[in-house]
């Protein structure tokens, strides 16, 4: 190998150094109009979860990676191949969570939060999967979440769709479809695994790799590949519905009663798997066209035996997460209210620009949202600044208002100019501005 002289080799290293940085592949930087945007929508999750009974919760974004591979299942894409899982300083190993909901179990576990009848969470906040980036599925999206623990009654499952569906009507999302199914329960389950099993058996060698890989680790997760192939060869499947035990086959009547005597409309979707193990009995997800290949804005369903297989006592619970950023493609973006600069402060040379700072000090202590210019910069400059803002009123101070104890106030709609006295300025401002 020949070695570069050593000028070059620094003059490398220097570039190598100095050349600009950008963010990891699937990672997202959220500048300040999205990042707005899921600020407002933060606000109207926190609104409604409360109105439905939900308290916060926020727990690590790093965790025991066994937290993950116990709760989520071995034999998962997630598990497998998504995780980003490293040594921590002491050896042991940690994950970036890829989900939330088994942190809430582990917490609602760690803190003996079961005290109550039943407990019911609501969180938001950062995801990891190391998933091949394409449009809507990125590598840390953003997931709301909600869970509900200790009550095995179909009513709760009924109201987090009920709170799910209202969720996307309230932020006017009104093109989607709930889709459900009853993946029964450890009784009932094994019976069905067979029963498919025993179906795809002769089909199995015209699947692709990696369902010949799932027949023997995960066979329900055939039913969720998504190459047209395996899909036509997994039409006529069997359905877990029809091999459910009396207890599932009641509790999925019951919650499709509930959803119809709240009127939310559902298609039965008799293949629909998760890509989570934890699953028993009702799974559903929401999906909207206008997604594109991915689709899916929010899932979720019951996980009866989690708690107790993260180490809890017997617990049933039901919960489901809607993906942020998918969630975001579908707003209409006008309905959210856009930043207002109510007035931007220009001074024209440095005495104008101490008085000024005062002002704009005092202004802002009392609520009243507003950008000071930069003393040394000309009018024109400065107007033009307070244009770009979308401010609705400028203030100018110079010289001769400084020898005058007067301002001057442009309306940036208007165009009118009007002097006001120092002496009332912040009173004035503060009561006319203000909203
Ligand atoms: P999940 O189906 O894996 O379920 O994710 C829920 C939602 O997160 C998806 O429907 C999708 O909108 C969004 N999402 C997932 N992966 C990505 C990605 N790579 N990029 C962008 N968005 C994504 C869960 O995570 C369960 N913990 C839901 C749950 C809560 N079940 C019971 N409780």
């Amino acid at each position: 190998m020949t070695s570069l002289p050593k000028n070059n080799e620094e003059a490398v290293s220097k570039q190598i150094r100095m050349s600009p940085l950008s963010a990891l592949k699937g990672f997202k930087d959220l500048l300040p109009e999205e990042a707005r945007q899921i600020q407002w929508l933060e606000g109207k999750t926190h609104e409604l979860f409360e109105t439905f009974g939900f308290s916060p919760i926020r727990t690590p974004i790093l965790e025991i990676a066994s937290l993950f591979n116990r709760g989520i299942g071995e034999a998962t894409d997630i598990i497998e191949k998504e995780m980003y899982t490293f040594e921590d300083w002491d050896g042991g190993k940690i994950s970036l969570r890829p989900e939330g909901t088994a942190s809430v179990v582990r917490a609602y576990i760690e803190h003996h939060l079961s005290y109550a009848p039943i407990a019911k969470f609501y969180y938001m906040g950062p995801m990891f999967r190391h998933e091949r980036p394409q449009a809507g599925r990125l590598r840390q999206f953003h997931q709301i979440g909600a869970e509900i623990m200790g009550d095995p009654n179909p009513r709760q499952d009924v109201e987090l769709l009920s709170l799910s569906y209202h969720f996307f009507r309230k932020l006017d999302v009104n093109d989607i479809t709930l889709e459900i199914n009853s993946l029964g329960c450890p009784q009932c389950r094994p019976v069905y695994r067979l029963a498919l099993m025993n179906d795809l058996q002769a089909k199995i060698s015209r699947l692709c790799e990696v369902c010949q890989r799932r027949y023997q680790s995960n066979p329900l997760r055939i039913l969720d590949c998504k190459k047209p192939a395996c899909k036509e060869r997994t039409r006529t499947a069997p359905r877990s519905i029809d091999h459910l035990c009396p207890e599932c086959q009641r509790h999925f009547k019951e919650v499709q009663e509930g959803l119809a005597c709240l009127e939310i409309p559902h298609t039965l979707n008799p293949h629909l798997v998760r890509g989570l193990d934890y699953y028993t009995k009702t799974a559903f997800e929401i999906t909207n066209n206008r997604l594109g290949s991915q689709n899916a804005v929010a899932a979720g369903g019951r996980y009866d035996g989690l708690v107790e297989t993260l180490g809890g006592p017997s617990t049933p619970a039901v919960g489901f997460a809607i993906g942020i950023e998918r969630l975001m493609q579908l707003i209409d973006p006008t309905q959210i209210p856009k930043p207002s600069l109510p007035l931007y402060i220009a001074p024209l040379g440095k005495a104008a620009g101490q008085f000024l700072l005062s002002l704009t000090f005092t202004l802002r202590k009392n609520g009243l949202a507003c950008e000071m210019g930069n003393e040394a910069g000309n009018l024109k400059n400065q107007m033009k600044q307070a244009d770009r803002l979308g401010a609705g009123h400028v203030l100018i101070v110079g010289e001769s208002e400084l020898a005058k104890r007067c301002a001057i106030l442009r309306n940036m709609t208007t165009k009118m100019q009007e002097e006001i006295p120092f002496a009332k300025l912040s009173e004035l401002l503060l009561s006319r501005l203000q909203h």
